[in-house]
């Protein structure tokens, strides 16, 4: 089987619908901010302590260490910033995106601290939310 990969903006369900998914497939679930959060500390110390440039690369170096056979991986929802990252997904696997509207988003992630790229304004959430929404879009083989 080829590696699904599961991409969509903070808060669509990636990591539930991965590990859903696991379970129906009997497939190992592999989230990228788990192996991150394992290896390189916590992803709020991280973007307070190091920045967002310095995330983006343990989360490329996660992201292209993971085996790319027979696997689900929930991805963070900033992984197709890098073309590198979405280049290196078609080639590997096929890439899913999970998709939530703004207005659900902003209901599931009310009471949500642990999200760095979250932590702003409304319209700075929108815009980032649109901006994304297209880049997954553009990239994803099945939304
Ligand atoms: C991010 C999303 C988060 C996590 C990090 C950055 C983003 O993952 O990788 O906080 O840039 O959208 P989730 O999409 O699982 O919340």
């Amino acid at each position: 089987m080829k590696t699904i990969y599961l991409i969509g903006f903070m808060g669509s369900g990636k990591t539930s619908v991965g590990k859903r998914l696991g379970a129906i497939m009997n497939k190992p679930v592999i989230d990228t901010d788990e192996v991150i959060e394992k290896t390189y500390g916590l992803i709020t110390h991280i973007f307070k302590h190091e920045g967002e440039e310095a995330f983006r690369a343990y989360e490329s170096a996660v992201l292209q260490g993971i085996p790319v056979k027979d696997r689900i991986i929930s991805t963070g929802g900033g992984i197709v910033e890098s073309k590198e990252n979405l280049d290196y997904m078609h080639y590997t696997g096929i890439i899913i995106n999970l998709q939530a509207s703004f207005q659900e988003i902003l209901k599931r992630l009310k009471y949500d601290r642990g999200r760095p790229m979250w932590n702003q304004d409304i319209n700075d959430r929108k815009k980032l939310y649109d901006r994304r929404q297209h880049l997954y879009e553009t990239h994803a083989d099945i939304i």
